[in-house]
């Protein structure tokens, strides 16, 4: 018996072929099935991939049932993402889970229930906590490069449209839910990475309050930014493209968090953390460490400047994940975790019903 991971890709899409090539990469991993909607969808990712000896389900069930599978990739459109985690946990799977992990607050609770009985271990592909700009500067927030953070921001800029497959699910209310949920995640997510200065830790959201707006839900038009195109006759976003909310952490630092699917630019992803020794601009520093400093010092890093797929960071990922499995200890990003993020964008859709700031956890 070989001594790998047997890995099972569910969903055959744009993020599956990140997530197979990393556990292909991998020494102590390789995929052993891939299943889809669709047999045809699983077929053409082995075969592009060059994978001969895996099996291709169109049946979750029967993939999970494939000899040698230790770890299930959830690649599928959120909206089915906790049906695939009830499933994978009760069969004993290890779970890569792709974000958003869930709809609702009643999906988070569920899975952290289905999680925990099953005692298996998860990661969230918040993929930007493995990103190279992030990392450093995580590593120097730690070594007091700027203090104490008492305000962060994060902005997911990102004019999402028809290019993009998962477009269709993503931006109706039932299935995408709003687009803090469906790609502002990672912006909650660097919000609560930042706002704290321990290395491997995100910080603890104890209250919400939020606005949306922008003019883009329900227009046909839509704007291409990899073409510069704009084009008509597209179907609509169902929910407000823009969101903005304000974040309370324990211990007091705050943070103010974007969404922005209405914006006419290429993707940009910016970051500032204010610190009580110094501050940092994306890939800018000034700090207490170099008094004599006239400008910004520039960090010369990959930043979290792309939406494509293949500039992520999903071996970095994967790769920690193995190393969790094998020294039986949960990833600093697990389900567990990743609930404080999904619960900052549920809490800003009660914001709109209620005009009032919300607490958390959601109740
Ligand atoms: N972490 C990141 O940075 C990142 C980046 C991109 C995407 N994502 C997330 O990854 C997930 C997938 O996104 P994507 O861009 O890969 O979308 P995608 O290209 O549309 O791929 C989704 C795949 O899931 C399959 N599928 C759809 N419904 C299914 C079902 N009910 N059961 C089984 N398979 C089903 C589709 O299969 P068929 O082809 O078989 O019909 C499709 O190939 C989303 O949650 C998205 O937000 C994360």
């Amino acid at each position: 018996m070989e001594n790998k991971y047997g890995v099972l890709i569910h969903g055959a899409g744009w993020v599956s072929t990140q997530h197979l090539a990393a556990f292909q990469r991998h020494p102590r991993s390789r995929v052993v099935a891939i299943s889809s909607r669709r047999l045809a969808s699983a077929r053409k990712r082995a075969e592009e991939a060059g994978l001969e000896r895996v099996g291709l389900y169109d049946d979750l069930d029967k993939a999970l049932r494939h000899e040698g599978v230790d770890i299930v990739s959830i690649c599928t459109p959120q909206h089915v993402h906790c049906e695939n985690v009830l499933a994978a946990a009760a069969a004993g799977k290890h779970l890569v889970i792709e974000k958003p992990i869930g709809n609702s607050l009643e999906e988070l609770r569920a899975m952290q229930a289905a999680v925990r009985r099953a005692g298996v271990k998860t990661i969230v592909s918040f993929v930007l906590r493995w990103n190279p700009l992030f990392r450093t500067l995580k590593r120097m927030m730690r070594d007091n490069a700027i203090g104490d953070p008492y305000y962060v921001e994060a902005d997911y800029l990102h004019n999402i449209g028809s290019w993009w497959g998962g477009f269709e699910d993503g931006r109706k209310k039932s299935t995408g839910v709003s687009a803090f949920l469906l790609g502002g995640c990672h912006a909650i997510d660097a919000l609560r990475w930042f706002a704290c200065r321990e290395e491997f830790k995100a910080a603890e959201p104890v209250e919400v309050f939020a606005a949306a707006g922008g003019y883009r839900k329900g227009s046909g038009r839509q704007y291409d930014y990899h073409t510069g195109a704009w084009l008509d006759g597209q179907p609509p976003l169902e929910y407000d493209g823009l969101e903005v909310a304000l974040v309370k952490f324990a211990g007091g630092a705050l943070g103010k968090v974007s969404v922005n699917f209405d914006c006419v630019m290429p993707y940009k992803f910016p970051v500032r953390i204010f610190g009580n020794l110094g501050t940092i601009r994306d890939n800018k520093v000034w700090s207490h460490k170099f008094p004599e400093q006239k400008g910004w010092i520039k960090i010369p890093s990959i930043l979290p400047d792309s939406a494509e797929v293949a500039h992520h960071p999903f071996q970095a990922q994967m790769d920690s994940f193995i190393e969790c499995l094998d020294r039986g200890v949960e990833s600093q990003c697990n389900l567990e975790d990743a609930v404080k993020t999904h619960e900052v964008a549920l809490a800003a859709l009660r914001c709109y019903e209620t005009r009032q700031p919300v607490k958390l956890p959601l109740v």
